[in-house]
Parts: C-alpha cells; sequence; structure tokens
C-alpha cells in the first residue's frame, strides 16, 4: 500500500499549490492513506475548524499538526471531541507529548475502506522548541496503546522538530516499530530519505507546502527586519514561488514493514 505525507501546508499559497496538484499525485501513485501536516493552513499560524475541513474535502484521513496547533481559538472546542470519537474534530492530531488536559489526541487508530488497519502518531520534538513532554518514552506509550488496542502494523509517525538530530534519533529509536517516522516544522526539506535496516521509512524533514520565496514562509523583508534589527513586528505569510512538499511510502499493509520512500516537490 501507499501512504503519502504531506508537509506543512503554508497559507494561502500552500493551499493552492496542494489544491493544485494533489489530486493527479494520488491519482498516478494510487494511494491509499492520505496525511497532511496543517498546522500553518491559516494564514501561517494555526488552523481553523473551516480550514481543516477543505484539507479534509482534499481526501486527507488525518492531519497533523506541531506547535502553531493553538493560534486559531476556534480549533479547541473543534477538537474536544471523545477519545472513541472517528469524526472529522477527532482525526485533527496536535503533538501527543503536551500536558495532559490540553483538547485533542496526538494518536489515531483507524481503517481504510478495505478494512485496512493504520495509526497516525503526532509528537513534538524538545530541542529548540517549548516544553513537553519525552517524545521518545511517549512514541513507547503509544506503541503499546495501538497493539493492544487496534493492532495496527502500518504506523505513521510525525515528529514536529526543529533539530535534525532529534528527529533522526527518534528514527533510529522507533526503526523496526513504524512504518514511517518523518520530520516536520523547519519548512525545508531534507534529501536523506531512506527505508532504515528494520524497514522504517525515515526522513528528517518533509519540508513545506508553501510560498519558497520567504523566510520558511514568512515574507522575507518582514523577516529579515526581525534578524537586522530584533525589533517585533507582524510577520505575514508570503506568496511567492510556491512548492508542494510531500513524500511518498510504499510498505506492506500486513506486515507495516516500508519497502520505499520517496520525496517530491512540484511547483509552479
Ligand atoms: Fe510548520
Ligand atoms: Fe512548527
Amino acid at each position: 500500500m501507499n501512504i503519502l505525507f504531506v508537509g506543512d501546508v503554508f497559507g494561502s499559497a500552500g493551499r493552492h499549490i496542494v489544491r493544485e496538484h494533489l489530486p493527479h499525485v494520488l491519482e498516478s501513485n494510487t494511494v491509499d492513506l492520505l496525511v497532511i501536516n496543517g498546522e500553518n493552513a491559516a494564514g501561517g499560524f494555526g488552523i481553523t475548524p473551516q480550514l481543516a475541513e477543505e484539507i479534509f474535502d482534499w481526501g486527507a484521513d488525518v492531519i497533523t499538526t506541531g506547535n502553531h496547533i493553538w493560534d486559531k481559538r476556534e480549533i479547541f472546542d473543534y477538537m474536544a471531541v471523545s477519545a472513541e470519537s472517528h469524526g472529522r474534530g477527532r482525526r485533527v492530531l496536535r503533538p501527543a507529548n503536551y500536558a495532559a488536559g490540553t483538547p485533542g489526541f496526538g494518536l489515531y487508530q483507524g481503517s481504510l475502506a478495505n478494512g485496512q488497519r493504520y495509526a497516525v502518531i503526532n509528537l513534538q520534538g524538545r530541542v529548540f522548541m517549548s516544553s513537553c513532554d519525552d517524545p521518545f518514552r511517549k512514541a513507547d506509550e503509544l506503541l503499546g496503546t495501538v497493539a493492544r488496542e487496534s493492532g495496527a502494523k502500518v504506523i505513521l509517525v510525525d515528529l514536529h522538530a526543529e533539530a535534525s538530530s532529534e528527529k533522526v534519533a527518534l528514527g533510529w529509536y522507533l526503526d523496526g516499530r513504524v512504518t514511517a517516522m518523518l520530520g516536520t516544522h523547519t519548512h525545508i526539506p531534507t534529501a536523506d530519505e531512506r527505508v532504515l535496516p528494520g524497514g522504517t521509512a525515515f526522513q528528517t524533514d518533509v519540508g513545506m507546502s508553501g510560498p519558497y520565496d520567504s523566510v520558511i514562509g514568512v515574507e522575507t523583508e518582514l523577516a529579515l527586519h526581525r534578524f537586522l534589527t530584533g525589533m517585533p513586528g507582524k510577520f505575514e505569510a508570503a506568496k511567492g514561488n510556491p512548492k508542494m512538499c510531500a513524500t511518498l511510502i510504499s510498505c506492506d499493509g500486513a506486515t507495516g514493514r516500508s519497502s520505499g520512500i520517496r520525496r517530491i516537490m512540484l511547483g509552479e
């Protein structure tokens, strides 16, 4: 089976480029499971219920997020559903290693129309990020939950983290235990995609689906001003040179072992 993961959709430029390219990528690769990181869908900062609905309408099975998840407060109620729900609000994930009691969940276990079970885990790193619980031990705990509850073998992990070292480390830590361990958050795709010896597809960062004539999505002038002066200022989403960054993983649905990983970057 094939899994497509689309990197952080950034603002209207990101939404536009994904809308344009996603249909033919899905069709030409017979994608079974589609996971999209939507943490920057709303003008670069957060995601609204309306935008989550739009991303689900594109065909996403699960939306992962990261540190921008709470930027738009409208999403709090949308995600405040019961653990047993399979509705759309339940399938917007926030990092699982956030404080207990925050809205939403970091693990979703579902099944495709053909009965194939899968699980998606969203985690956040701790290096150069705001504080959260240990993503390594949280991954162990959630893999225990998956084994106990659904027995899904196809498991995709989105580690939303700044440091390459932390993402590479979690890749090795989970090798042979998950189908894919993909990094997000830096908005820059890395060229290190590979299947690790235990059968886990790995890439340090999938990259953003958004405007690349920018500083990781933000208008270059505004970001430069902050670097040059240290003064606060409003960040706005850029528009130029949009690309859709995604990663395609092939795996055995019965064992969850990955057999291939391919990086995709499509633009105008
Ligand atoms: Fe992001
Ligand atoms: Fe992020």
